[in-house]
């Protein structure tokens, strides 16, 4: 896969008038478990004083994002990063744009003092697991139970 232009790729935050974008974008993958909706993305507040999410940009279309929010947690009590959802553009993959949307949560949570991102990935998605562990993430001890009913 060729490399993008140095300056091709624009990592901003992300902002409400991105839900859209977002959402489409979420379609066009088209292979979650678990689509996103408009609930999702509301209650992600982009732009609120939680939110620590980020798009990338080329020429002004969204080509990725990462949906990240600040946590506070027990077990014990930590504050931190949690990435809710990352996902590149199929016909984008490959040209280090994971990279640099990882890069800039990173760096902002660098800025802000959170020392700890943990990432929620479902446990077969091979394609995520790898890319987090490449990245430096290592399997967290906390392991989630969850109970589903029908309402
Ligand atoms: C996992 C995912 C986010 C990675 O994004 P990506 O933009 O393809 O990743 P990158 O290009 O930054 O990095 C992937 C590889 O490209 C390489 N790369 C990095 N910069 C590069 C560049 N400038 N040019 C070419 N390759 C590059 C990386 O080194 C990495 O190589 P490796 O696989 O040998 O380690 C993307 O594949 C994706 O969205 N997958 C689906 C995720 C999903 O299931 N989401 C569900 C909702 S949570």
């Amino acid at each position: 896969m060729s490399n993008l232009e140095q300056g091709a790729v624009k990592i901003r935050p992300m902002t409400r008038s991105d839900i859209h974008d977002i959402l489409a974008l979420d379609r066009k993958f088209g292979k979650a478990n678990t689509p996103l909706g408009y609930k999702d993305m509301v209650t992600t507040d982009p732009g609120g004083p939680l939110d620590m999410s980020f798009v990338a940009e080329i020429g002004g279309s969204i080509v990725g994002f990462a949906i990240a929010r600040l946590a506070y947690v027990m077990i014990p009590f930590a504050e931190l990063c949690i990435i809710h959802s990352i996902l590149v553009d199929p016909d984008y993959q490959n040209r280090g744009i994971g990279v640099r949307l990882l890069g800039k949560l990173v760096e902002h949570c660098e800025e802000e003092g959170i020392n700890t991102i943990r990432a929620l990935v479902e446990e077969h998605n091979d394609e995520l697991t790898r890319f987090f562990e490449r990245l430096g993430f290592n399997r967290s001890t906390v392991i989630n139970y969850d109970k589903t009913f029908n309402s």
